[in-house]
């Protein structure tokens, strides 16, 4: 089979979050924050678990970018964990929190690995969340503070930056469904809390660009494709209501187009907003959110099939009867032609300047066999199906700059603790060995030929 090329300089990494690999949970004067908080209340994490040691990056980082440079990635998504920067969220600096940042970028740039920076991958001080946490307007006001301090810091040697990862998940996931921290079930609290992460992305883009010169700012939205098995007229509605909730609430303000009307509607109507509507809305957010980005950062793992709930009114509900797909072990339906979709859906009807994949991948078991080595063939043939998905958006037209994968390694998979890998390197928890898999090499091939075969 021929080889695909993909355009000259686009960049191949992979992706982690702070919470999901570095430990240290109490070190070096870090604050506490929600995750730590959440993880260390029972009943929270399937296994039990909790990240306070997870892949001991804190201590063991210089192995880690030295086994990503031997793999040839050639950038690195991580994120800053806001309370070892501001341990009371705001206030007080912790210089040996910002030291451990500065020391792990420089150590990329010597590795010839480009650093693209998440500021928020969802661990917010406690101290934060006591004072109301994001569904207050204190808190988008408390991330400009921390965004200043580390983008002082760091902003002359990072020139990528991501203000938030999936807002989706730091509201509606952690606040109306209540499956992450802060755990809330409260679905107005999570569209307030919704509006605030995307004001503070506003309020941050200015600031980042004084203090970082020349860099791109962008936003990593996660993204589902809604299909209805059975198209009837009532669960194309659902696919809309679920298109507009997951995808559209995010998306559109940030192009300009202010909350899905529709949205705000159904909304309306279920009860989960009163007839006052969006009351957490001030003069001029919608233009703070709407700033201008250099990127879009789009993180897709599967679809979701909807049908329409009983009654009226009613919320779209799962059709896991028609979710027929292969699965991987996370139970997410392996669907690349999603992927293919959804970046022509973004480039035709956003425009965005151009986008990153910032996160695919798949959860799978495989561990090292009796040669001590890990065929994750299922993670490759996953991976190769959503790579070519993403060259034939390229030739579409899709300014796609780049693809990381999630994830560099084994992590806490947050509620589900360590019982997913999502990682292309192995890593046994009880040595802390870290095992590339057949798929890290594989990937490695990928990037030496810039071309998927
Ligand atoms: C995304 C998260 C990431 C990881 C993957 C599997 O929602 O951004 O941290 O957990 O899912």
């Amino acid at each position: 089979m021929s080889k695909l090329s993909f355009p000259n300089g686009f960049l191949w990494g992979t992706a982690t979050a702070s919470y999901q690999i570095e430990g240290a949970w109490q070190e070096d004067g870090k604050g506490e924050s929600i995750w730590d908080r959440f993880a260390h209340t029972p009943g929270k994490i399937l296994d039990g678990s909790t990240g306070d040691v997870a892949c001991d990056h804190y201590h063991r980082w210089p192995e880690d970018v030295a086994l990503m440079k031997s793999l040839g990635l050639q950038a690195y998504r991580f994120s800053i964990a806001w309370p070892r920067i501001l341990p009371e969220g705001v206030g007080s600096v912790n210089q040996k929190g910002v030291d451990f940042y500065s020391r792990l970028v420089d150590a990329l740039l010597e590795a010839g690995i480009v650093p693209f920076v998440t500021l928020y991958h969802w661990d917010l001080p406690q101290a934060i969340q006591d004072r109301g946490g994001w569904p207050t307007r204190f808190a988008a006001e408390a991330f400009v503070e921390y965004v200043d301090v580390i983008t002082r810091a760091l902003g002359d040697r990072v020139k990528h930056w991501i203000t938030h990862n999936e807002p989706w998940c730091s509201s509606l996931l952690s606040h109306q469904i209540g499956e992450h921290a802060p755990g809330w079930k409260d679905w107005r609290a999570g569209l307030a809390a919704a509006h605030h992460i995307l004001l503070s992305h506003g309020w941050a883009v200015p600031v980042i660009r004084r203090n970082s010169p020349n860099a791109e700012v962008g936003i990593t939205l996660n993204f589902t494709v809604a299909v209805a098995a059975e198209r009837t007229p009532e669960n194309l509605n659902a696919v809309r209501l679920f298109d507009g909730y997951f995808n559209r609430w995010f998306v559109d303000p940030l192009y300009g187009r202010r909350y899905p009307a529709d949205m705000v509607e159904a909304y309306q109507k279920a009860g989960i907003l009163s007839p006052a509507g969006l009351d957490f809305v001030q003069d001029g957010d919608m233009d703070a959110i709407a700033a201008y980005t250099d990127f879009l950062g789009v993180n897709y793992y599967s679809r979701s099939v909807v049908k329409a709930g009983q009654g009226e009114n009613a919320w779209p509900v799962e059709d896991a009867e028609h979710a027929t797909l292969e699965r991987t072990d996370m139970g997410w339906e392996v669907y690349p032609q999603g992927l293919y979709d959804l970046l022509c859906r973004l480039h035709f009807e956003y425009q965005p300047a151009r986008i990153y994949i910032t996160e695919n991948g798949a959860s799978y078991a495989d561990g090292p066999g009796a040669d001590g080595r890990v065929h994750d063939e299922r993670r490759i043939r996953y991976l190769r199906s959503h790579f070519l998905a993403a060259y034939k958006a390229i030739a579409a037209g899709v300014p796609l700059a780049g693809y990381f994968v999630w994830s560099f390694m084994d992590n806490f998979e947050w509620a589900k603790g360590y019982t997913q890998r999502f990682g292309i390197v192995w890593v046994d928890y009880a040595t802390q060995a870290r095992i590339p898999k057949d798929s890290a090499y594989w990937f490695q091939q990928v990037i030496a030929d810039n071309a998927v075969e």
